[in-house]
C-alpha cells in the first residue's frame, strides 16, 4: 500500500555530473563536507567547484550571518499569523519576499519552515509553526517552500519529526502512535516534500518511539523510501551525538561546525568497514544537488532568481499580509471599523502598545530595521484633528529590556550609542566596535581582524541619559563573570549562572539578570562600563558563542497607578484600544509555557477599561492563545499574532476599515486550560495520549477542553450567506474530488471569506475525529453578489493508516461533507458515497 515515491530522481546528465564531481574526492574530502564549517555555513570545496554554502534562520526573517542591529532583516509576522491567512497565493509571495532578502544577505538555505503542529497551546515555539491541523500546515508550508525556493533559495522544512514543544526537547522520547504520527505529524512534511519538493530538511533533537531523529529509521524508511525525498537532510544545532548510528540514518550534514561526531571519526568507521561508503557517497550527493539547485556549484547554472523589493515594497507587503492574518474574533453592534470622521479622541492603551511586540524569541530572533508600535500606527493614520492618549496600563515583563538606544551616548561624544571592546587576558586592546543597541552576539568570530582566541574580555563603555527623573535600573544579563561600573564606581562583580538543566537556547535567549539602581535627574548622564569575561569556568557555550545585554529599565509608574490613569483615559475618549500580549520572554524556543493567562496583571487592565467604556476594542497580540477571560465583556477582540515589523500600520488599517481583517482561527483558542495536553516529560518519554484528538479534533468528544474561539473562526467586516454545497455523489478509493459551495455577500461592502469544507463519517468503524478539514478556498465578493468557492478535496481526505497493513486504506461507506466559515458553524452539509477499495498500491 506504500505510495510510490513522488520526487524520484532520473539520472539526468546534471545527476550524471554530480556522480562524476564525487568521484574525484577522497574519503576524507567527503567527510569533511558532511559537518558545518562554523555556525552557518558549509565548506567549500574548490576540487569539485562547490562554493561556500551559508544557511540562516528564519521563520521571523532572514537574518543573515550577523546577529544584531547591524545587519537588518525584514521581520515577516509569526508563522501562526501566515496561516491564519489560509491564502496560499499570498504566503507564496511573501516567500518570495524571504528569497530576496536571503539573497540580499548571501544565504542560500533558509531554515525554515517550521511544520510542527500545534499539540498543545503550552509549546514554547507554538508561534513558530503554523497550525494544529495537519492539511492547513501542509498547504501553508507547501506556498512558502514554492515562494522561497522560485527564488533560488533552498527552504528547510523542520523539525523532523515530533518536536511540537520544548521542554527536554534535545532527549525526550516522543511515544506517537501509528496513526497520528502518520495523519497529523509526518502529514505536513509529507505534503511539502512531495508537493512542495522541499530542498532540505531539518532532523528534530528530540527522538520518536526509541530513536533520536537523527538516527532514526523513519528517515530512509518514510522520507526516503516512501516519499522518495531526493534533497539533504541536516542536523538541528547540536543534535547528532553520536558517529556510526547517525551516520547509518538518512541524516546527511552534521551541523554546527567544524568540530562534530563524524570527521576523522567517520572517516574511520568507513575504513574499519562499519559505515558503508556508499552512504557517505549518497550524502555528498545530496548536498552537491542542493548546491546546484541554489547556485552553489561551478558551471550548473540556475535560473531561479527572487523578485526584486526595495524598502518601500518589502513594508507594502509585510503591512498586507499582517493584516491579512489578522483574526477578529469579536465584534459586538459592529464597533469595527471605527469611523474616523466620528473620531475625536482615541485613547491607545496597554503595555504592548508603544512597544511593538513583532516577533517571538529564540533563534528565528531578527532585528528589524524599524518597528511601528500600534500608538505609532494609529498615530500616524489619524492624523493630528484626533487626539490619541496614552497609557501603558501595566508593566508585565519580569526581565529587564536590552537597553533602548535613546538612553545610551557614545563615549566620544557623538551621538547614540556604545563602544564595545574586545580586550586580551593583559588588557590589550584587540578591536573595538561603534554599535548602536543594548544586545550583543557573535558566534565563531569577532570581526575582521580581532584574533577571537586572544579576546578574553568584553567591555560595553557608555553614557547613559536620563530622559526623566527617578530611579534607572540598569545591569547586564548573559552567562559568566560580568561587572559593571557607574561613574567609575564598582556596582556589581557576579558570576550568572543557569538553572541545573537548562536548555542551550533558554541560555542565550533569557540567561540571568544583574541590575543596579541609579536615581538620576533629567537629561543626567553617567558612565556606565559593563564588562564580560568570556572564557571563565561556568560559560556552558565556551568561546563559540558570546551573548549578553546591557539592560535598562527606565523610571515607571507602579501598576496601580498607571491601571488609574488608563481607565481616566479610557473614560474621556471616544473608543479606547487596549494593545495586550505576550513578549519574548514568555512565547520563546528553549522552554515551554507553564500558563495560558496573560501576563502580569492584564485581564484586570481591560475589565477596568472596559467598564470605564463601553466601546474598548481589545487588540491581542500575542503569537498563540492565550486565555481572555474577559472576552464577553468587551466590544471587539482583534487577534494579531506577533505581526512583524509594519504591526502598527496594519493594525491601522484594520481599525479604521482600510483593510478587512483578513485572518482565520489556524488553531482554536481554549476558554480554559482544562484536559489541554502537557508538555513534561516523564522518565525522558512524553506521550501522546490525545492521540488523534490534538485541538479542534477533539471537540465533541468528553474531557476537551472547551474553546472559546473554534478552529477557522474569524469574522470580516461582511456578512455572508452559505447558499448551497454541490459535491459528486460518489467518489473511488484514491480519488479526489471538487466541492462547489455558493455563498453570497449578504452585507454592505466587499469582502473576503475562507470557505472551509470538514468531512465526517457517521457510524464508521475506524476510530476517529467528529470531523476534519477536508479543503478550504479563500473567496471575494462585492457587497450582495454571490461567489462560487471550488473547494478540492483529496482522496487522503477519505484515508487513514492502517496500522496492521501499514499503508493508507479506506473505508467505504458514506462520508459528509459540511461547509461553512469555521469548524463550529457548518450551514451546509452534503454526503459522499466513497466505493469499495480496489488494486491500490
Ligand atoms: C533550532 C532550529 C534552528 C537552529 C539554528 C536550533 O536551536 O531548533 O530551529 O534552525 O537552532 O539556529
Amino acid at each position: 500500500m506504500t505510495r510510490q515515491p513522488t520526487t524520484d530522481t532520473p539520472p539526468t546528465a546534471e545527476e550524471a555530473e554530480f556522480a562524476r564531481r564525487l568521484g574525484a574526492l577522497t574519503l576524507e574530502q567527503k567527510v569533511r563536507l558532511l559537518t558545518g564549517a562554523d555556525f552557518w555555513s558549509v565548506h567549500p570545496e574548490p576540487a569539485v567547484g562547490l562554493r561556500r554554502l551559508v544557511v540562516s534562520d528564519g521563520p521571523a526573517g532572514v537574518r543573515g550571518e550577523l546577529w544584531d542591529e547591524r545587519s537588518p532583516s525584514a521581520n515577516v509576522p509569526s508563522p501562526t499569523a501566515l496561516a491564519a491567512t489560509w491564502d496560499e497565493p499570498l504566503i507564496e509571495r511573501l516567500g518570495g519576499l524571504l528569497a530576496h532578502e536571503a539573497r540580499d544577505k548571501g544565504v542560500d538555505v533558509l531554515l525554515a519552515p517550521t511544520v510542527n503542529l500545534h499539540r498543545t497551546p503550552y509549546g514554547g515555539r507554538h508561534f513558530e509553526c503554523f497550525s494544529e491541523d495537519p492539511l492547513l500546515t501542509a498547504r501553508i508550508g507547501v506556498a512558502y517552500v514554492r515562494g522561497v525556493q522560485g527564488g533560488g533559495v533552498a527552504a528547510t522544512v523542520k523539525h523532523f519529526v515530533g518536536n511540537d514543544s520544548e521542554t527536554q526537547r534535545m532527549t525526550l522520547d516522543a511515544r506517537i502512535g501509528e496513526r497520528a504520527l502518520r495523519e497529523l505529524y509526518l502529514a505536513p512534511f509529507e505534503r511539502i516534500v512531495g508537493e512542495g519538493r522541499a530542498w532540505a530538511v531539518m532532523a528534530a533533537y528530540n527522538g520518536v518511539n526509541g530513536h533520536s531523529m537523527t538516527e532514526s529509521p523513519l528517515l530512509r524508511e518514510v522520507l526516503h523510501d516512501d516519499w522518495g525525498f531526493d534533497g539533504l537532510v541536516m542536523s538541528d544545532w547540536f543534535a547528532v551525538r553520536t558517529t556510526e548510528p547517525s551516520a547509518r540514518a538518512a541524516l546527511d550534514l552534521v551541523m554546527p561546525g567544524p568540530i562534530g561526531p563524524w570527521g576523522d571519526a567517520l572517516v574511520a568507521a568507513v575504513r574499519e568497514g562499519k559505515v558503508d561508503e556508499a552512504l557517505v557517497d549518497d550524502k555528498v550527493l545530496r548536498l552537491l544537488r542542493l548546491a546546484a539547485r541554489v547556485g552553489a556549484l561551478s558551471d550548473v547554472p540556475t535560473t531561479a532568481r527572487p523578485p526584486k523589493y526595495d524598502a518601500a515594497s518589502v513594508a507594502a507587503r509585510l503591512r498586507e499580509t499582517a493584516a491579512a492574518g489578522f483574526v477578529l474574533a469579536r465584534n459586538e453592534g459592529a464597533v469595527l471599523p471605527l469611523s474616523r470622521a466620528a473620531l475625536s479622541r482615541v485613547a491607545v492603551l496597554g503595555p504592548n502598545a508603544a512597544v511593538a511586540r513583532t516577533l517571538g524569541g529564540g533563534s528565528a530572533t531578527v532585528f528589524p530595521p524599524y518597528t511601528v508600535s500600534p500608538l505609532d500606527g494609529i498615530r500616524a493614520a489619524l492624523g493630528d484633528d484626533v487626539e490619541v492618549t496614552h497609557g501603558v496600563g501595566v508593566t508585565p515583563q519580569t526581565r529587564t529590556p536590552a537597553a533602548d538606544l535613546s538612553y545610551l551616548r557614545h563615549p566620544d561624544g557623538s551621538g547614540e550609542g556604545v563602544e564595545v571592546r574586545f580586550l586580551s587576558a593583559d588588557a590589550t586592546l584587540l578591536g573595538s566596535e561603534r554599535r548602536t543597541g543594548g544586545a550583543y552576539t557573535w558566534m565563531g568570530s569577532y570581526g575582521p581582524g580581532v584574533p577571537t582566541g586572544q579576546v578574553a574580555r568584553v567591555e560595553v563603555h557608555t553614557v547613559v541619559r536620563a530622559t526623566g527623573p527617578g530611579p534607572y535600573a540598569i545591569g547586564g544579563s548573559g552567562i559568566g563573570r560580568f561587572r559593571m561600573s557607574v561613574a567609575g564606581t564598582e556596582a556589581f562583580d557576579v558570576h550568572l549562572q543557569l538553572p541545573p538543566g537548562a536548555d542551550l537556547v533558554e541560555a542565550l535567549m533569557t540567561p540571568p539578570q544583574r541590575l543596579h539602581t541609579i536615581d538620576l535627574a533629567e537629561n543626567e548622564e553617567t558612565e556606565v562600563v559593563l564588562t564580560h569575561d568570556i572564557v571563565s569556568a561556568d560559560d556552558s557555550l565556551g568561546e563559540a558563542v558570546t551573548m549578553f545585554q546591557l539592560n535598562l529599565q527606565p523610571p515607571h509608574g507602579s501598576d496601580d497607578e498607571e491601571i488609574e490613569q488608563a481607565v481616566a483615559l479610557a473614560r474621556a475618549a471616544d473608543v479606547a484600544v487596549v494593545v495586550v500580549g505576550t513578549t519574548e520572554e514568555v512565547e520563546s524556543e528553549g522552554f515551554d509555557r507553564d500558563s495560558l493567562a496573560l501576563p502580569g496583571r492584564q485581564d484586570e487592565l481591560v475589565r477596568r477599561v472596559a467598564e470605564a467604556n463601553p466601546r474598548t476594542v481589545v487588540v491581542v497580540n500575542s503569537g498563540s492563545p492565550v486565555l481572555l477571560p474577559w472576552a464577553e465583556e468587551v466590544a471587539a477582540v482583534l487577534l494579531t499574532w506577533f505581526p512583524g515589523q509594519e504591526f502598527g500600520n496594519a493594525l491601522a488599517d484594520v481599525l479604521l476599515g482600510v483593510t478587512e481583517p483578513g485572518g482565520r482561527l489556524p488553531t482554536l483558542w481554549p476558554a480554559s486550560e482544562q484536559g489541554l495536553p502537557a508538555t513534561e516529560p516523564v522518565d525522558g518519554v512524553l506521550t501522546y495520549d490525545e492521540g488523534l484528538f490534538i485541538g479542534y479534533r477533539g471537540d465533541g468528544r468528553g474531557g476537551q477542553q472547551p474553546s472559546r474561539y473554534g478552529f477557522g473562526h474569524g469574522l470580516g467586516y461582511t456578512t455572508w450567506d452559505y447558499v448551497s454545497i454541490d459535491v459528486p455523489g460518489e467518489t473511488q478509493p484514491g480519488a479526489g474530488l471538487t466541492a462547489e459551495v455558493r455563498i453570497r455577500n449578504s452585507g454592505t461592502r466587499h469582502g473576503k471569506e475562507v470557505v472551509q469544507v470538514y468531512a465526517s463519517r457517521p457510524g464508521g468503524a475506524v476510530e476517529r475525529p467528529v470531523r476534519w478539514l477536508a479543503g478550504f478556498a479563500v473567496i471575494e465578493a462585492a457587497a450582495g453578489e454571490e461567489a462560487v468557492a471550488t473547494v478540492t478535496v483529496d482522496a487522503r481526505t477519505f484515508e487513514h493508516w492502517d496500522t496492521e497493513a501499514g499503508g493508507w486504506a479506506v473505508e467505504p461507506g458514506t462520508y459528509t461533507l459540511e461547509a461553512g466559515p469555521s469548524s463550529t458553524n457548518l450551514p451546509l452539509a452534503a454526503d459522499i458515497a466513497v466505493g469499495q477499495e480496489s488494486n491500490r498500491s
